[in-house]
């Protein structure tokens, strides 16, 4: 796909160096709706159904904390905690999974909770910004020594560890690789109209305007939980202004101001033109189910959409639905890595440390992720486990320039996220570019970028 850019000089390796590791928390005021969110989705326990109900740390446990719940989230998780089972019968796992797709209430419990210096034993973070942000707070553990036991240092790309290291400390053990920049679309659509998947913004319009005048949903939104418009808009910025200049901007070092994020703005916000009506009360499941079943014809998405697909919907890659990059990105990889850290004062350490071992196994790798529609981590994963797309994923990764995604906390810390996510729900509302610009202008000078 496009210009090769080698693994080890992608671009995430030289801009992790710059990213601003760590802003001020501000969750601080969820509170309540965190306390109100909280779902324990269970307990499991293969100890003859004695699922005891101690905390101490001395009971044998594992709470793993996540946010994935859902249709295209959950399958792959109870499939590593399957296998976690099978090698450690006598530990209790306790899943403590809060609903909403990108951690949109997760995080929002787990700040509370951290806070509160009642960490779960283990819990999902994303590589990168995320993750820093907890390091820097001094809440987690270096897991140099688990990393030397189990041979993992040189089983993960170097950039991804650099990723979820900081002064030569490890602190995430990261279990996929899911990429942003996908463009989903319904194959019988798009044949019937004999439409081309676009590659261009031009061709997107083209064929949305073909859509609309045979009365289908060109693209499909569900921007409830408003990290999907957030998503869609960062894909339109990479492909407007390109991964260098992407990269400058989440390092502090290209203003807001730079004419390529008004053009990505205005072309976002003629997308927003073609999507459905009800996109504010869909969330990302719904409007990938709106491509399933030919309501839609496109879906912009991370590639648990394809999880989603092929896992809960049956559907067969290239044959119910395609993909393309996204209009402009056909170098570009959108990396999204789910990690999982050991947090200082958990109550279960022996448990956590025994689950982040499966996890970061080639097993524990090969049996989420081909459920998650994510790729591997592991440099060494059993391709032949892997469909058509992941397997072009795979085969991406490797050479395309490697960008991190704001929406889902890689590129910038957490502080940054939450008002972009505030001002894009205006932006989609009103439209107004001036107005978003100031507002992303005003985030980073109160969350700054470097
Ligand atoms: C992302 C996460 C993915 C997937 C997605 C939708 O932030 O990295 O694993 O869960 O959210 O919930």
């Amino acid at each position: 796909m496009g210009s090769s850019v080698p693994l080890g000089k992608s671009r995430i390796d030289e801009g992790v160096q710059f990213v601003k590791l760590s802003k001020a928390l501000k969750w601080g005021s969820a509170v309540a709706v965190a306390v109100a969110l909280t779902t324990a989705c269970g307990t499991s326990s293969s100890n003859g159904g004695n699922t005891s109900n101690s905390s101490g740390s001395s009971a044998k446990k594992v709470e793993i904390f996540s946010w994935w719940t859902g249709a295209g989230e959950a399958d792959g998780l109870q499939a590593l905690i399957k296998l976690f089972q099978n090698q450690n019968p006598d530990i209790q796992v306790q899943n403590s999974a809060v609903a909403g797709g990108a951690g949109t209430n997760a995080k929002q419990v787990l700040a509370t909770r951290m806070n509160a210096n009642n960490p779960p034993d283990t819990f999902q973070v994303h590589a990168g910004a995320e993750l820093m942000s907890w390091v820097d707070a001094g809440k987690m553990q270096p897991l140099n020594d688990l990393y030397q036991q189990e041979g993992w240092n040189d089983k993960f790309p170097k950039q991804l560890i650099d990723m979820v290291s900081k002064d030569g400390q490890i602190y995430g053990v990261p279990v996929d690789i899911h990429r942003g920049n996908v463009l989903w679309y319904n194959k019988k659509i798009f044949d019937q109209y004999h439409l081309t998947p676009p590659k261009t913004f031009d061709d997107f319009f083209k064929d949305a305007d073909v859509l609309k005048a045979h009365g289908v949903t060109p693209l499909a939104l569900g921007d409830k939980d408003t990290w999907e418009a957030t998503m869609l808009w960062e894909d339109v910025l990479l492909g407007t202004i390109g991964a260098d200049k992407y990269d400058q901007l989440w390092q502090g070092k290209l203003s807001f101001d730079d004419p390529g994020v008004k053009q990505s703005l205005e072309t976002f916000k003629k997308m927003l033109q073609y999507v459905n009506s009800d996109h504010a009360s869909l969330v990302w499941q719904d409007a990938s189910q709106l491509v399933a079943n030919g309501k839609a014809a496109m879906n912009v998405m991370g590639d648990w959409a394809k999880g989603y697909f092929t896992t809960d919907l049956h559907l067969k890659p290239n044959v119910d639905f395609g993909w393309v990059t996204t209009p402009g990105t056909d170098s570009d990889f959108m990396v999204i890595s789910d990690t999982f850290g050991l947090p200082k004062g958990a109550p279960h350490q022996d448990g956590a440390i025994a689950f982040l071992k499966v996890l970061g196994s080639q097993a524990g790798q090969d049996a989420f992720n081909p459920l998650k529609g994510s790729i591997p981590a592991r440099l060494d994963a059993d391709t032949s486990k892997y469909d058509v797309y992941s397997q072009s994923a795979i085969a991406d990764f490797k050479k395309d320039s490697l960008t991190p995604s704001l929406a889902h906390g890689s590129a910038a810390n957490p502080g940054f996220l939450d008002a972009v996510n505030q001002a894009m729900q205006v932006f989609v509302s009103n439209g107004d570019i001036n107005s978003f610009i100031t507002q992303l202008k005003s985030a980073a000078d109160q969350n700054p970028l470097s």
